[in-house]
């Protein structure tokens, strides 16, 4: 298949473009890596040693999106490219709104507009309401999302859902990701957070390295087995490979379909950290702190509908996650090096 992977410089598309290189897809990235470097697809031609066209450029330029897809003869748009801090998102909705859900909708427009009709859409198990039981299904209650970032994912969501409703030549794959974690086995591409890491495993993993001095517990007195979050971590390469799945489905069906990806199996922070001082040789320096304000206690997947339909399931677990996500950051303790 001919592929347009928007954002295929970041964390999940460049592992994304790994897998469909390796399947033998033909793939253009579109990305302007406002969050990302280019030595992530010039790693990713080294380790598939395949060439990748890539466009630098904004999901939001229709004319850009124009020539792209009208040219490209494409099959398929795998579509990652979006902002996703969920502090920032509080303080600057407009830009969230903007490049997820404008982005979005454009890129929509000009799919439309070439007769492009398979999409695959990253989104989030932060749609889904904090008072669901566990595990969450893709029918479980979706709630009024914590922060404008996830509620830019939810519209978007329903922004396809209609455009599928109203052209059925459209199918719209919307993987609703649990904790993306981990790193390619070669330890040459993974996750290059900008600043200070957000999410637990990164942050995890500069202490680790001894750029930062101590890891904060956001809190040890949730309802969970040992007072701390409980999370669905999932390995990115086991993430990456649902998408080809997703792929695959999209090839005799057009409709509208949500899948969760997830592992069905959640972990404590304590656990993770547990883990990562196995992994890493060393005990990592933690103090307790506040709750961060908008976390659940608690959160995990019943992937069993992408398990019955896509034939998909993640096959690693947290050792091998935190393993290889240990393997890239000491091989690369400053990322992909200055941006
Ligand atoms: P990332 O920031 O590493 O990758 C996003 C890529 O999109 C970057 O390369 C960035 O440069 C590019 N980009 C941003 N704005 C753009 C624009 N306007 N035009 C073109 N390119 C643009 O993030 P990621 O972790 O790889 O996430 C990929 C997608 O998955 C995002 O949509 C994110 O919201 C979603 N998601 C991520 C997680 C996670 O934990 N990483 C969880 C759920 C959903
Ligand atoms: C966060 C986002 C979510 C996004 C997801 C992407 C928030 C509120 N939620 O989810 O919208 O889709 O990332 O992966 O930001 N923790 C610590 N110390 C830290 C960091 C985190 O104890 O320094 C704890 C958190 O309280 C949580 C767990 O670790 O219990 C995982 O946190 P994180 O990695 O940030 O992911 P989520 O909060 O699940």
């Amino acid at each position: 298949m001919k592929i347009l992977l928007t954002g295929g410089a970041g964390y999940i598309g460049s592992h994304v473009l790994v897998c469909c290189l390796q399947a033998g897809h033909d793939v253009c990235v579109l990305d302007n890596f406002s969050n990302s470097s280019p030595e992530a697809i010039t790693r990713v031609e080294a380790l598939c040693e395949r060439k990748v066209h890539v466009e630098r450029g904004d999901i939001r330029d229709i004319a850009l999106l124009r020539r792209i897809l009208s040219e490209g003869g494409f099959d398929a748009v795998l579509h990652f490219a979006g902002v996703k801090a969920v502090g920032e998102s509080v303080a600057k909705p407009l830009k969230y709104y903007d490049i997820n859900v404008a982005g979005s909708i454009t890129l929509a427009q000009a799919m439309q507009e070439a007769g492009v009709y398979r999409l695959v859409f990253s989104s989030t198990a932060a749609v889904y309401g904090d008072q669901s039981a566990m595990p969450l299904t893709e029918t479980s209650a979706l709630g009024q999302a914590a922060s404008p970032y996830g509620r830019s994912k939810r519209m978007v969501e329903q922004v396809f859902e209609d455009l599928q409703m109203s052209d059925p030549r459209f199918g719209i794959a919307i993987l609703r990701y649990f904790n993306p974690v981990g790193a390619h086995p070669s330890g040459r591409i993974g996750e290059d957070p900008r600043g200070e890491p957000a999410n637990l495993v990164p942050y995890a993993m500069q202490v680790a390295v001894g750029q930062r001095e101590v890891l904060s517990v956001f809190g040890d007195d949730y309802p969970t087995s040992d007072g701390t979050g409980v999370r669905d971590y999932i390995h990115i390469m086991d993430l990456a490979q649902g998408h080809l799945a997703a792929l695959d489905y999209l090839v005799s069906t057009s409709e509208y379909r949500v899948w969760n990806l997830g592992t069905g199996r959640g972990h404590s922070v304590k656990e993770v950290i547990n883990c990562l001082n196995e992994v890493t040789g060393k005990v990592l320096p933690l103090r307790i702190v506040e709750r961060r304000p908008g976390d659940t206690a608690q959160c995990w997947a019943d992937p069993s509908k992408a398990v019955a339909d896509l034939d998909w399931h993640a096959t690693r677990g947290l050792h091998d996650m935190l393993a290889d996500h240990w393997r890239w950051q000491q091989q690369n303790p400053d990322g992909y090096g200055k941006r």
